[in-house]
């Protein structure tokens, strides 16, 4: 019986071939970019208890409120797929105890996440993460250094036209205060906002920023700015974050602007964005969140880090290619016999292939059926150095590379194989 065909759901991909090269070529220079830095491999699960978002993420919030996979489990148990990694991050933090450790803990991951949105370029609703946080200190050194590391990470991967956009957006009573005198403002001009910002103005006024409705960008030009309404600490804090940056070479606009679809940030805020990328310009960002942890039940506790989409990085940028695995020996057979079927030579072929791994070479098998002809044709399709061709009685060993060929008793293949490579080495 044979079924109607069923596609990948959408907003969702496949990752193979190239793409797979690509993604495995990032994750490398992730790896050394980060753990050379301090950075530890941290997996989360790839669902949480749905009230971990609501609290850490923010209810007013795009993500809560309207992107969130939400399912009941078998138990009534309210559960999301997760559509950021930062507020797992801080809950398995609380949850081992990390803040017994010498601080800053520095994590890194690379997982995917889930946010119910328009698919389009560049945007899914199952994506990748790169990201990094560093909890339990608020040095500005550790948010110079965060945003110093994605920079050489999209650095490495070739992204073009990297823009770094920072801001801060304070803490405190200085930013309650800023926060109402803009809804005052907002409220002033509520005739001339787009219907989405007047239905946010109670709930999460700073989003009007982000806004691309033409009367609202006017009533924005006017508004008050965060950044000049910092408390004196705040102020410190930014300068010394511009100050480090300065230092190492990092060029970046301060933009007064720049808010995030999230609510935990305090202080730093940044984004890298890349022309390359069209309207989902946003490569990678993040900032500091000082007041999640103890918002997620654990002691007071300042963190930073930034999360970049893998589909965008690899968008934006031109990876290095990843190069395949070299193949040293390809077991060919000389007796196909009836394809599928069982017989002495194919025992004697997979004998050779265990025997050529655990040799520590790289080593495929046919198991196709193809002719002798077809068979020395996939071998160096594959690109492999040898190629043994095995018999009932005897097996002939060929190199690729130099065509040179010899008929040896099958258990000494693999040693004169072995001894082929060495005499290339
Ligand atoms: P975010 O800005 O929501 O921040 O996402 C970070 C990056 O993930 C974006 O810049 C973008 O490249 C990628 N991204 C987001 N949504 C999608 C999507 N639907 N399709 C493809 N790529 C997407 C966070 O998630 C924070 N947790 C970052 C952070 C870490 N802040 C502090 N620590």
């Amino acid at each position: 019986m044979s079924g109607e065909r069923i596609k990948a759901p959408r907003g969702t991909f496949d990752v193979l071939g190239e793409q797979a090269g690509m993604r495995m070529a990032l994750e490398d220079r992730a790896r050394a970019i980060l753990e050379g830095a301090g950075y530890e491999r941290i997996e989360t699960p790839a669902f949480e208890a749905t009230e971990l978002f609501a609290r850490g993420v923010g209810s007013s919030t795009d993500i809560v409120r309207k992107e969130m996979y939400t399912l009941t489990d078998g138990s009534g148990r309210s559960l999301t797929l997760r559509p950021e990694g930062t507020a797992p991050v801080c809950r398995a933090y609380v949850e081992h105890g990390m803040h017994k450790q010498p601080q800053p803990v520095k994590l890194w991951y690379l997982s995917s996440f889930f946010r119910y949105e328009r698919a389009q370029k560049g945007r899914f609703r199952q994506f990748w993460q790169v990201g990094a946080e560093a909890l339990g200190s608020d040095d500005p050194a550790v948010d110079a250094e965060s945003i110093v590391l994605l920079g050489a990470l999209l650095d490495e991967m070739g992204v073009r036209e990297a823009r770094l956009r920072l801001s801060s957006l304070g803490s405190g009573e200085s930013r309650r205060r800023y926060r109402e005198r803009l809804q005052g403002h907002l409220r002033a001009n509520e005739q001339n906002l787009s219907a989405e910002v007047r239905e946010r103005i109670e709930l999460n006024p700073l989003r009007a920023f982000d806004s691309a409705h033409e009367g609202t960008m006017a009533v924005m030009r006017d508004a008050p700015r965060l950044l000049d309404e910092l408390d004196p600490d705040d102020v410190e804090h930014f300068a010394a974050v511009r100050e480090l940056l300065d230092r190492a070479g990092v060029a970046y606009e301060v933009d007064a602007t720049l808010v995030r679809g999230l609510d935990y940030y305090t202080r730093t805020v940044f984004e890298f964005t890349s022309d390359a990328l069209g309207a989902q310009s946003g490569v990678g960002g993040g900032g500091r969140y000082d007041g999640l942890v103890e918002q997620l039940g654990g002691p007071a506790t300042p963190g930073m880090g930034w999360a970049a989409g893998i589909e965008r990085v690899l968008l934006a940028g031109s990876p290095p290619p990843a190069g395949g695995q070299a193949v040293d020996l390809y077991v060919g057979l000389a007796d196909l016999g009836e394809a599928g079927s069982f017989s002495g030579v194919k025992a004697a072929a997979f004998e050779i292939l265990s025997e050529a791994r655990s040799a520590g070479l790289t080593a495929q098998m046919e198991m196709a059926g193809r002719s002798l002809k077809g068979q020395l044709g996939h071998a160096d399709r594959i690109g492999a150095r040898f190629v043994a061709i095995v018999g009932e009685r005897e097996t002939l060993l060929k190199d690729l590379q130099n065509g040179r060929q010899e008929t040896l008793a099958t258990d000494k293949v693999v040693h004169a194989a072995l001894r082929g490579l060495r005499e290339l080495a």
